[in-house]
């Protein structure tokens, strides 16, 4: 479903990536991990149509650069790692605008519109908030609008840039296995950054571990998530357990005598 061959960016005359190629098919989830710096949220931005690149990103047959901005907002859908707000919107407005890539030119929001966004806010837990302004909102409750704003786009490929990194661990969990629910009943494709990399390797089918721009490693998380990888490419000294449905946990450990 998303395919992306030699992705170059170059930013302010500094090359940032550095030829990254990944995919992941209809209804999978890829989760890119790597240090600060590394190239993650570049390679979202692409896939979002927001950086000029090189090389191709493909969803399914369409090259990314044919499609025009609508077809492209219908299809794909961006939470980016600090999203911009209007401090003064209502969030129920501004969950709502997650619907104008459907609405006709000039045409208002409609009943079946509202209830998308409705089922969006109360599928994250905020629906209590709608009355409020997204100024008057924690940082993970207005996290979470974000994310239900996406969700009311029913994209066909979420791009989430560190989307649970204002959440307590029990929202976590809930994003998580609510976006997990998305691609099993609607096959929805799921392109994602996670720092937590035990999360990363419970939730994603495909783990790309990015360094200074280029894939360091790729595969499923017992094969991207070891102690030399993780020590190699974030300088970290961690410990890798099995979970208890096999998947690694990555625990730190301290250097203590
Ligand atoms: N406008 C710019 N000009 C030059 N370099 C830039 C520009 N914007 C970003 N960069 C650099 O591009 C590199 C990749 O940034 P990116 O945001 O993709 O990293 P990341 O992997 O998402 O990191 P983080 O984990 O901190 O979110 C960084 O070294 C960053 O400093
Ligand atoms: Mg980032």
């Amino acid at each position: 479903m998303i395919t992306v061959r030699d992705l170059t960016v170059t930013l302010d005359q500094t090359r940032v990536l550095h030829g990254v190629s990944c995919q992941t098919p209809p209804g999978g989830w890829l989760c890119l991990i790597g240090p600060n710096g590394a190239g993650k949220s570049t390679v979202l931005r692409a896939a979002a149509g927001l950086l000029a690149y090189g090389g191709t990103i493909r969803l399914g047959e369409a090259d990314l650069g044919s499609l025009r901005g609508r077809a492209r907002a219908r299809a794909i859908a961006y939470v980016p790692q600090a999203p911009v707000l209007p401090p003064d919107m209502l969030v129920a407005d501004y969950v709502l605008l997650g619907r104008t890539p459907h609405l006709g030119y000039l045409s208002r929001p409609g009943r079946r519109d509202r209830l998308v966004a409705e089922a969006a806010l109360d599928k994250l837990d905020v629906s209590q908030f709608t009355g409020r302004r997204l100024e008057q909102m924690s940082g993970g409750e207005r996290q979470r609008v974000v994310l239900a704003r996406a969700l009311a786009a029913e994209p066909s490929v979420l791009l989430l840039d560190e989307p649970t990194s204002m959440l307590d661990i029990g929202h976590q969990q809930q994003v998580l296995e609510l976006v997990d629910g998305l691609r099993r009943s609607a096959g929805l494709t799921v392109v994602s950054t996670l720092h937590d990399l035990t999360i990363a390797g419970q939730y994603a089918d495909e783990l790309v571990l990015l360094n200074a721009g280029r894939v360091a490693a790729a595969g499923s998380a017992v094969a991207v998530l070891t102690p030399g990888l993780i020590a190699e490419v974030y300088g970290a000294r961690v410990e890798v357990r099995k979970g208890h449905d096999g998947r690694p946990v990555v625990a730190p450990v301290r250097n203590v005598q």
